[in-house]
Formats: C-alpha cells, structure tokens, sequence
C-alpha cells in the first residue's frame, strides 16, 4: 500500500514509543516523514531506521515548546520539500505528581510542551496548508460569512472536477487522561483535554480550507513514558516494577496494552483518503477502556 506516496509528514516527538511507530508506519505506505524529535540521536537513529528498511525520512532536532523553533522548521521543510501534507502531534511529556505537591514550574514545563507546543506545531503547519490550497477555494474560505455559502458553490460549480476532498490531515496525540481527571497528574490530564478541544476548534477554523483536523486517545501503551509512569507510582507507593503497569492493563476491558502499532494504525486511517469527510474527533484507541 503507498496510501502516503509522495505526501510529507512531519511526526514530532518520533524518537521513540509511539511517535517512532507512526513514522514508521507512514514511511511504509510512502510518506516522507520528518522525525521532529527533541533528542537528536534518537532522532538519527529512527531516520536512520526507516531508510534501512526502505523508506524515505529525515531527523530534525527540535523542542517544540520553542514556538520560534517550530515556525523555522516549517519554513526549513518547505524549502526542501515544497509542501507539507500531514502533521502529526505527538510530542508530549508526563509527570506523576499528587495535585496538592505540584509546583509554577512542573505545571509550566507540562503545559509548555503538550499544550502551547502541540498548539503552535499545528498553527505554523496550518498556515502552510492553507497556502496549498487552491486559489479559488482559499478566496471562497476568507470571503465573509454571510456571502460565502454562495461563493463556495459557485467555485464548485465551475472547478468541482479540480477539488480535492481534503487538503491536509493534523492528528493531534491526546490521552484517556483528557477525557477524565487523574489526580496524580492534574497538569498532564489538562493538557490532554486542552488537545481535545484546540483539535475542535482548529477543525473548525480550518475546515472551510478542507483541512481535517482530529484527535487520537490512547489507553496504556507500553512505551519509555509507561515506564516513567511505572516507576514514578512506584516511589510513591512502594509498588514493585510493572505492578502499576499491570493494574492498569487489569481494567481494561480487552485485557491488553496497546501497541504502538494499534496507535499507528488510527493514525494512518485518519491521515488516508477514508477520513475525508471526519473532521474535529478524538477517538479512544484504549481496549474499550473509556467510552465517550
Ligand atoms: N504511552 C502511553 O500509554 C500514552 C497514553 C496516552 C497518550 N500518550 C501520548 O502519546 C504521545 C507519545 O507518547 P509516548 O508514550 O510515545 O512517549 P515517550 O516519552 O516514549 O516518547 C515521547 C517522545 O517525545 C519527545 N519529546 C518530548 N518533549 C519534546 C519536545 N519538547 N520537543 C520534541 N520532542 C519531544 C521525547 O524525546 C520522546 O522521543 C504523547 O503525547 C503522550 O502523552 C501516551
């Protein structure tokens, strides 16, 4: 399958876990894929990873709470590649911390990369895509509301053979944790559900330029970031490793973990032609673990 052949993909916090997974797997199906990742040799050895086994890829250091950083990169890729197709948001950091202990600086460091970074990765990244689609439909989007019903169906009228369907995908990595609250990492839950709701409303703003925009929750994935969950509970509670990890898995209803590769999955589907018509949605890939 080449559902991505010749599309660019910039996939942030790729290095590892479930970011190198999406890489990978868009790199299978064709896509040029930018490892936008805050450790440059994790970042190498990924790119380095996805040539050998026969895709096409390039590691990019970044930290992408750096909003001057991500707008560079933007211009970077577009000057090497000329357009940008995909953006996939999946950075992020975690903190185990009881809600009373958490300080200024633990709450900035959290929101500073899965919240305003996520944000400002997808608005520099959008701001591209909008200049890739077609004059028309771009004019059509930026006419006033009131008259621009009847302007879009004009153009359609006269160019409808020439339109795509959609004109870029973002997937922005949330959590369960957005979708409930958890005390013991009260920052890391806000900017899970903060990512719910910029995935809304970016949809929103976007959608006249017929770019998707939605959001995937994962349950337990068993990644360095699981681990730091395991341990950091551990010290806390005097758990052995791998029992929190493994009380969790207890509750879930299909009695697994997910793999990177089911993340990569949602993510793939969500970014290929069948989810031209889904925008603004976050689905829980969880093993049933949470049901709204
Ligand atoms: N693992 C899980 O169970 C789980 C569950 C729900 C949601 N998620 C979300 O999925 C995403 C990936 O999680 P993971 O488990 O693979 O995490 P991970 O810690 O294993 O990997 C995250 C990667 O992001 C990179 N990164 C961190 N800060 C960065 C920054 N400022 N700039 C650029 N890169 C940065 C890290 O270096 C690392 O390579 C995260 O957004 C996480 O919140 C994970």
């Amino acid at each position: 399958m080449e559902r991505f052949k010749e599309q660019v993909a910039i996939i942030t916090g790729s290095g590892q876990g479930i970011g190198k997974g999406i890489a990978r797997r868009l790199a299978r199906e064709g896509a040029y894929v930018i490892i936008a990742e805050y450790n440059p040799e994790s970042a190498n050895a990924v790119a380095q990873e996805i040539e050998f086994e026969g895709g096409r890829s390039l590691a990019y250091p970044i930290d992408i709470s750096d909003v001057a950083a991500v707008r560079q990169m933007v211009v970077n890729v577009v000057t090497r590649f000329g357009h940008i197709d995909i953006l996939v948001n999946n950075a992020g950091i975690v903190q185990t911390k009881p809600m009373m202990d958490l300080s200024r600086e633990d709450w900035d460091r959290i929101i500073g990369v899965n919240q305003r970074g996520a944000f400002f990765c997808l608005q520099a990244v959008a701001s591209q895509m909008v200049k890739q689609v077609p004059e028309a439909l771009r004019k059509a989007a930026e006419t006033p509301a009131d008259i621009m019903n009847l302007k879009l169906e004009q153009t359609i009228d006269q160019e409808s053979s020439d339109l795509q369907t959609s004109y870029g995908k973002i997937i922005n990595l949330s959590s369960v944790a957005g979708r409930r609250g958890r005390p013991l990492a009260t920052h890391y839950a806000a900017s899970k559900s903060a990512i719910i709701s910029i995935t809304q409303s970016a949809a929103l703003a976007l959608a006249p330029y017929r770019i998707n925009v939605n959001a995937i929750c994962p349950g337990i994935v068993p990644t360095p970031m699981w681990q730091q969950i395991d341990e950091e509970r551990g010290e806390l509670f005097g758990a052995k490793p791998g029992e929190a990890a493994n009380a969790f898995v207890n509750i879930v209803p299909l009695k697994r973990a997910a793999t990177a590769e089911d993340i990569a999955g949602a993510v793939a589907f969500f970014c290929s032609d069948d989810a031209d018509y889904i925008t603004g949605q976050a689905l829980n890939v969880d093993g049933g673990f949470e049901m709204n």
